[in-house]
């Protein structure tokens, strides 16, 4: 598709240069006066008149303007990020440039296959020319989509507009939709998995009542994955309890993501333009101190005040690394991954099960070979077990807490609505 692309860019463009070249030339016999400056030619596949190239293409493709933006882009995460190349199929769709494309033009969740041999994300992945005749709006015809996004969480049903250019980085910056092998079994024997994967029956969070139960399954989980900037920026998808109001709009909502992430470039400390780091420091011309530091801390006391509650609760588990003293807190199973419940108190000679991710590369097709395995083993964490069910009430909040611990913008991208999804999972959690 690309290279037809292009062949038929050629094709226009040496139509513009062949009409030109005619309407100058001349007839045997002397040279006459000047004339008239012939009209624009007209580009025969659409019927258009040309366009004069110097005036329109060289507002960006001048060798300089290119090396500017290839320089910034060198700085970014994209570019310099470990997982931007990350092929395999569940993955490449947001990870790889050639998976992009793809879902782009399959509008499928997924990618048809695993794709080695894939290059990271680049000038191509979010650039294509869909027009020629600049006018107005010049940078969205210059962009690979502008379209509204089905979102993963939605299954790809219905669609949401974030927005011209934001739709473009929500493409891979959203959650990306909890998936899990289904499979069931208890004869107790040790098997590979070769189960297909699929989205988990409670997301999306349509739920109302707080109070139904709910299963959380050893190999299953809620995670958001990192990239649901586009959902707090918009403020939904959060888990929102009954009959709470919400307010999902906040001061900059009707900026754009590059107007933060791709504001002025500032070549000293190497953020702004096609970094993609925001230039913070450029935020102060209008907030006159810095505003962004202290909503930042607020947000994050508030976010670790509801992970200590859930670790009350027994619905969180919090661990200290022994060497560097880091905190971390990661949700407990209530069931194992066949559906049976953990006792609290050590039953001997008790096996549950649990699949351990055993994904291999194979060395003759590069391809990954899904093979997850089944085990069984006693249940070493029975102290930290709930011992029942969820409710609905202590999932939100447990998602909550991932859904603004994986965001990264630690609540900048809509104070209000962050600190809300985290205060009322913090007041419902207290009250029950
Ligand atoms: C608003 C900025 C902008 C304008 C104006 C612009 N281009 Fe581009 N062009 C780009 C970007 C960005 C790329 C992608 C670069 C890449 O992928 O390496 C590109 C890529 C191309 C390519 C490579 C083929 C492709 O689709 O990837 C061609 C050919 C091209 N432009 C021709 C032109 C011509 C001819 C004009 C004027 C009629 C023009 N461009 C005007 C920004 C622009
Ligand atoms: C093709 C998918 C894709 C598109 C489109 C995309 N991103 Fe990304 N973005 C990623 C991935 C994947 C990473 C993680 C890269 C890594 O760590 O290797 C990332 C990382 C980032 C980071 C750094 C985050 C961190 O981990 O600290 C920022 C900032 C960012 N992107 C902003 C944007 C903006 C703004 C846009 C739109 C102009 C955009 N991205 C479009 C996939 C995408
Ligand atoms: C819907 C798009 C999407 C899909 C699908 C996706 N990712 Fe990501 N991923 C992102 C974005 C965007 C980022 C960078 C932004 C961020 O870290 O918040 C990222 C970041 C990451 C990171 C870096 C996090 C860190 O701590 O630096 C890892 C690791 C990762 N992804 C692994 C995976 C794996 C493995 C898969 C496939 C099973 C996958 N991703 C599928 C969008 C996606
Ligand atoms: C993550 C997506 C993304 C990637 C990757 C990316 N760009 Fe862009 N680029 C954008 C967006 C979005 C805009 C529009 C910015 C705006 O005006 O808000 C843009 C604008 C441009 C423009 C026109 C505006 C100008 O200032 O001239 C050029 C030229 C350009 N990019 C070149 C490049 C080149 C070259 C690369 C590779 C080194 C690249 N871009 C990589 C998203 C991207
Ligand atoms: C009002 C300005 C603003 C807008 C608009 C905005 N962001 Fe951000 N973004 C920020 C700030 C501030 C941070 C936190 C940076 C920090 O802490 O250093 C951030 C952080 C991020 C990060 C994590 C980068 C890091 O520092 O690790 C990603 C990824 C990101 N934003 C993507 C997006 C996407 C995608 C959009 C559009 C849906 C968007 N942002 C819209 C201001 C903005
Ligand atoms: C055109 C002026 C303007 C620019 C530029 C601007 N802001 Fe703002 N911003 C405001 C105003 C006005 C408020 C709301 C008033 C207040 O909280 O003082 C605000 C509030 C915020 C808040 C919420 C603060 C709070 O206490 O709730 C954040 C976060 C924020 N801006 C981020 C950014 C970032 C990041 C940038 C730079 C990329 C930026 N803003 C650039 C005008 C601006």
């Amino acid at each position: 598709m690309k290279n037809v692309r292009k062949l038929f860019y050629a094709a226009g463009l040496m139509v513009g240069v062949a009409c030109l070249m005619l309407s100058s030339c001349s007839k045997e016999g002397p040279q006459g006066p000047a004339g008239v400056n012939g009209i624009n030619g007209v580009n025969g596949t659409n019927g258009l008149n040309g366009k004069d190239a110097n005036g329109s293409c060289l507002v960006c493709h001048t060798v300089a303007n290119f090396d500017a933006k290839i320089a910034e882009y060198h700085l970014s995460k994209h570019y310099l990020g470990t997982t931007s190349n990350r092929f395999t199929k569940f993955c490449a769709r947001c990870h790889v440039s050639e998976g992009f494309e793809q879902i782009l033009g399959s509008g499928l969740f997924v990618v048809a296959n695993d794709m080695p041999a894939s290059n990271r994300i680049n000038c191509t992945t979010c650039h294509s020319h869909n027009g020629f005749d600049f006018t107005g709006d010049t940078v969205s015809q210059v962009l690979a989509t502008t379209s509204p996004v089905f979102l993963n969480y939605n299954k790809n049903l219905t669609s949401t507009d974030f927005g011209k250019i934001n739709n473009l980085c929500v493409q891979c910056h959203q959650i990306r939709g909890a998936t899990a092998l289904v499979y069931s079994d208890t004869t107790l024997v040790p098997k590979v998995l070769k189960a297909p994967f699929d989205q988990l029956p409670y997301f999306p969070f349509t739920n109302t009542d707080d109070n139904a139960t709910v299963e959380y399954r050893a190999g299953r989980s809620f995670s958001v994955h990192d990239g649901n900037q586009s959902n707090l920026f918009s403020g939904i998808n959060g888990y929102e309890y009954a009959g709470k109001t919400y307010t999902r709009t906040w001061k900059h909502s009707d900026m754009s993501c590059t107007d933060c992430h791709m504001n002025e470039f500032d070549a000293a400390t190497g953020e702004g333009g096609h970094t993609l780091w925001v230039n913070k420091a450029a935020c102060t011309a209008c907030h006159g101190s810095d505003k962004i530091t202290p909503v930042q801390a607020l947000i994050e006391a508030k976010r670790i005040e509801l992970a200590e509650l859930l670790t009350t609760k027994k619905i969180f588990k919090k661990t200290v690394n022994s060497t560097t003293g880091a905190i971390s807190y990661s949700a407990v199973a209530t069931h194992d991954f066949n559906g049976k419940l953990y006792p609290t108190t050590q039953t001997p000679g008790d096996l549950f099960a649990l699949s351990s991710s055993m994904n291999t590369v194979s060395p003759t097709t590069g391809l990954v070979v899904y093979d997850n395995i089944l085990k069984y083993a006693k249940d070493s964490d029975y102290t930290n077990r709930i011992g029942r069910l969820w409710k609905y009430g202590e999932l939100g909040a447990a998602y909550n807490y991932a859904y603004i611990n994986s965001e990264l913008s630690k609540g900048a991208h809509n104070p209000g609505y962050a600190l809300q999804l985290l205060q009322n999972s913090i007041d419902w959690v207290t009250a029950n």
